[in-house]
């Protein structure tokens, strides 16, 4: 046993976080952590590493008991993690953000006590090496995408001599190559003696790459066992504490006209020539690897991006969409896959959020009615499950899976014609998930278009009617729900080629 914890206990003004934090990691093995959002992963996680200091319990490394009373200390200690929330210097660069805290420096000459910059990016391009990934290293990190930016943390992280790392949802942001290229690496230390603690929302990843499992529903320990003596449904009765009924609760509803219409959408460098319509009652999936451009197609629908040609209409009328503005007005909502970064505002209170796209409405450009406003915000979060004390309290306070509700609901509440969702159930757990599409389902019954980006198969092909398949900036073909839902294992293996071009 590399490292134990007991009876740990967190609360945060009334709010209990965590009171039964409980786990033991052995050297190369992997542990899981799993339990819904908001069970308390992530402040045990934050405990171990010395972000948080705990209100009751014990920490002990090589039986040692041990207080990290600061993350430089638990750092020292051999443990090092990769968070869920990417904590990045924007400004610097790639080399300077995976040597953080540990820049060289000369240690002789007129430059002693400077910043050895050679030093600095050899020891940068070392972790990378050992990584086995290529990054611009000299690249600003605020310019790299979502998944370039979780690997600076991975590289960031690994940058110290480490006897425990722990990761907190690694994946949620990589391509299907990048997570076989993270399995590969997870092996690597294993065979090191490192032990790890994997954090997943994703059955698959967890039967792929852990050895051991700890269970935790409502800050408390529930169970622990061995990956091996256990399944799926086991893992998920445990969490949930009860038995989960279908995962896609996909229901048939008939579909309309024509409302969104989109032909030969070009962008000089991240697209081109994309055509397709969404119709009322109709979810259409676009499906992709990671880069294959999909976003970069929803952002110009929504007047995020710039685009070089082609035209967009809504309800035959062809429309200008030059700024996020314009496509609310036109009656079109985004729910971006970044949802930190673009998506709520962490300092407002979840009522805040929801209503702030629809203040116009709710004042009727006159005054806010508080009433009213909770009203609505209640609606959206009950129905999308979202945990937390009550309304008021503020976003950076819930947990990582619950913030993403609060964006989702934001969106949703402006009860748009068109609304594009750019993989919603990205960190969300099992029992959400099938909240949030449910939620879909309910939309589209209502008449409404849904575009569903997704680079979960199983989520595409068990909710969309028409799935677009990207590769390159280039939609590869359009597949009907009949060609793939009939027999899944065949429809899977053929998007997942149409999808890397075989
Ligand atoms: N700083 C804080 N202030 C108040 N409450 C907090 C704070 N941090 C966490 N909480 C609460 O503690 C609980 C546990 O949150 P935590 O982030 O540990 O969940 P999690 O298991 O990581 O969930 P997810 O899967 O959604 O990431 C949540 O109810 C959350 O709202
Ligand atoms: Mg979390």
């Amino acid at each position: 046993m590399v490292l134990t914890v007991e009876g740990l206990k967190k609360s945060f003004g009334a709010i209990s976080a965590l009171s039964d934090g409980r786990l033991s990691l052995m050297p190369g093995r992997v542990t899981a952590l799993i339990g819904e959002n908001g069970a308390g992963k992530s402040t045990l996680v934050k405990i171990l590493t010395g972000i948080y200091q705990p209100d009751a319990g014990s920490l002990r490394l090589d039986g040692v008991e041990r207080v990290f009373a600061a993350p430089q200390v638990a750092q020292a200690a051999g443990i090092s993690a990769v968070h869920q929330e990417t904590v990045m210097f924007d400004d610097l660069s790639v080399a300077e953000n995976i040597c953080a805290g540990h820049w060289p420096c000369h240690t002789r000459g007129w430059r002693k006590g400077m910043i050895d910059w050679t030093a600095l990016l050899a020891q940068a391009q070392a972790v990378l090496d050992r990584l086995g990934v290529s990054l611009p290293l000299q690249a600003r990190c605020g310019d790299l995408s979502i998944a370039q930016k979780h690997l600076v943390e991975m590289a960031r992280a690994l940058c110290h001599e480490s006897r425990v790392l722990i990761m907190d949802e690694p994946t949620a942001a990589l391509s299907h190559r990048e997570i076989a290229d993270l399995y590969r690496l997870v092996r690597h230390l294993k065979t090191q003696g490192i032990a790890i603690l994997f954090i997943s929302h994703k059955f698959d990843e967890i039967f792929e790459i852990a050895d051991d499992y700890v269970v935790m529903r409502d800050g408390a320990f529930v169970a622990e066992g061995q990956i091996a003596d256990t399944t799926t449904d086991a893992l998920v009765a445990m969490m949930v504490g009860r038995a989960m009924g279908a995962i896609f609760p996909k229901r048939s509803v008939p579909i309309g006209a024509p409302i969104l219409e989109v032909r030969g959408l070009s962008h000089p460098t991240e697209f081109e020539d994309v055509s397709f319509t969404v119709h009322a009652g109709e979810i259409l999936g676009f499906y992709g690897l990671v880069g294959a451009g999909r976003s970069e197609v929803m952002q110009a629908l929504f007047g995020l991006t710039p685009v070089s040609g082609g035209e967009i209409s809504l309800d035959g009328q062809t429309l200008r969409v030059n700024s996020p503005k314009d496509a609310i007005a036109a009656g079109i909502a985004y729910v971006p896959e970044d949802r930190q970064g673009q998506g709520a505002i962490l300092p407002m209170s979840i009522r805040d959020n929801i209503t702030l796209p629809l203040l116009e409405r709710i004042t009727g450009g006159w005054l806010l009615s508080p009433k009213n406003e909770g009203a609505i915000a209640e609606t959206f979060a009950r129905r999308l499950a979202v945990k937390a004390p009550d309304w008021h309290c503020r976003v950076d306070t819930l947990s990582g899976g619950n913030q993403q509700k609060v964006v989702i609901g934001k969106w949703l509440a402006t009860t748009p014609r068109v609304i594009i969702l750019d993989e919603p159930t990205k960190g969300i757990d099992v029992g959400s998930k099938a909240k949030v599409h449910d939620f879909m389902s309910d939309l589209v019954a209502e008449g409404l278009a849904v575009i569903l980006v997704s680079s979960e198969l199983p989520e595409v092909m068990g909710m969309a009617d028409r799935i677009v398949v990207m590769q390159e900036g280039r939609p590869y073909g359009s597949f009907e729900r009949a060609d793939f839902a009939t027999n899944p294992a065949q429809g899977a293996a053929m998007l997942a080629r149409a999808a890397t071009g075989g």
